[in-house]
């Protein structure tokens, strides 16, 4: 007996040169021209199910499987990630909510891509799992990977934060520290998937994280009664977040269930800041940042392997890309902990930064519903709060 289907999942489809491969391929990025592959989902099927899709099962991002590229309910590798609060912060000018992703497992979104990345991995039969991270990731990995019982590797910047490494050494991952950035990182982890085996989960190298990350709109439409905020700011370093939320906007509006998309905003601090450049310049490709400086270590992703479908991403919402400064990033985080009870690190509290400069250039009108995600929790960097 065939098992009744749970998703809209119908395969892979490559996001330049268009080329689709089946749900049962092994793949990272695609095989004819290497751009990054996205995962096809069909609408009809989520417009026959209905908004019932969201009520199954708990509070986790899982009680939206039918938007995730999964065909099998039973082996779900998850802790209870995603169903974050949504919450008005009441000290800034303006009308501005928290997505609050710091309240994950391991205290960041990465856990929403990681949750459904190992569990494609199980369901794909694969053994071990190589990364590289900047930490976050590491950590969320380290987590789904031990309740997974699937071995995981993970290539960490020497400069990574340190209780990011203590928590994915203690979660039972290998991690080996590499000289250099995290493009250094990855190029370590691809070397070692050729030699060891294994499968390469890190961004935009395996099609099966942005999805998790896009379950972050999903919510926040289910939140505001199945309406989109004006506003969506994001912290923005290999991009997952942003086009993983976009696609699902798209949808839910493909769908019916919405009617006006929010635009969005790329924030990336102002010693590493890639897509803001070639946003600027009206470019459709980026440029690898030349001797990245910057305390949001999140952020610090020189060359995006998706900067075509980051900028793409950017104008089809109408948004826009903006830089801030250290010392915005830091006072932000500071304030948002004083002020607010929201304990957010560097690289999340780096959106929050963009805010008022925002207001002044008058892009953004106070009476709009702005939506910041605040990705990461400031416990793992206790030292900049
Ligand atoms: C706290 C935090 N915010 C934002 C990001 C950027 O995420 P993305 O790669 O989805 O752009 C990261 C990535 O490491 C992060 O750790
Ligand atoms: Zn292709």
């Amino acid at each position: 007996m065939t098992p009744a289907r749970i998703s809209a999942f119908t395969g892979l489809k490559c996001t330049e040169c268009h080329t689709s491969f089946g749900e049962d391929d092994v793949l990272g990025r695609c095989p004819k021209c290497d751009a990054p592959l996205d995962t096809a989902l069909d609408e009809e099927y989520l417009k026959e199910k209905g908004k019932q899709t969201g009520s199954e099962n708990a509070s986790s991002m899982w009680r939206f499987r039918a938007f995730l590229p999964v065909r099998d309910d039973t082996r779900i590798v998850t802790a209870g990630e995603g169903g974050t609060q949504l919450r008005k912060l009441s000290s800034l000018p303006g009308h501005v909510w928290l997505k609050d992703e710091s309240r994950n497992p391991t205290g960041s979104f990465k856990d929403r891509g990681a949750s459904l990345a190992v569990t494609k991995a199980l369901q794909l039969g694969m053994k071990r799992l190589v990364l590289s991270s900047e930490g976050n990731a590491g950590c969320s990995f380290a987590l789904y990977s031990g309740i997974g019982r699937i071995s995981c590797s993970v290539f960490l910047p020497k400069l990574a934060n340190a209780s990011k490494v203590v928590l994915t050494k203690r979660l039972g991952a290998t991690v080996t520290r590499v000289t250099g950035t995290i493009a250094d990182a990855g190029r370590r982890a691809e070397s070692s998937v050729q030699r060891n085996g294994g499968y390469n989960a890190s961004t935009f190298i395996t099609p099966y994280r942005h999805d998790g990350k896009g379950t972050i709109a999903l919510e926040i439409c289910e939140q505001l009664g199945w309406r989109c905020p004006d506003w969506i700011v994001y912290p923005l370093g290999g991009g997952v977040g942003l086009v993983g939320m976009w696609k699902m906007f798209k949808i839910l509006e493909n769908i019916g269930w919405v009617s006006v998309k929010p635009r969005l905003v790329a924030v990336q601090p102002a010693g590493c800041a890639p897509i803001v450049k070639a946003f600027s310049s009206d470019r459709e490709d980026v440029e690898e940042w030349r001797s990245p400086k910057t305390s949001a270590l999140g952020l610090k992703i020189p060359k995006p392997l998706a900067g075509r479908w980051i900028l793409k991403t950017l104008r089809e919402s109408h948004g826009v890309a903006r830089a801030v400064t250290e010392d915005d990033i830091r006072k932000s985080t500071k304030r948002l902990a004083r002020d607010e009870g929201v304990l957010l690190e560097p690289s999340s509290a780096a959106a929050f930064a963009a805010l008022p400069g925002l207001y002044e250039e008058k892009l953004v009108d106070p009476s709009e519903q702005v939506v910041v995600i605040g990705t990461g929790s400031g416990l793992k960097t206790l030292e900049s709060l």
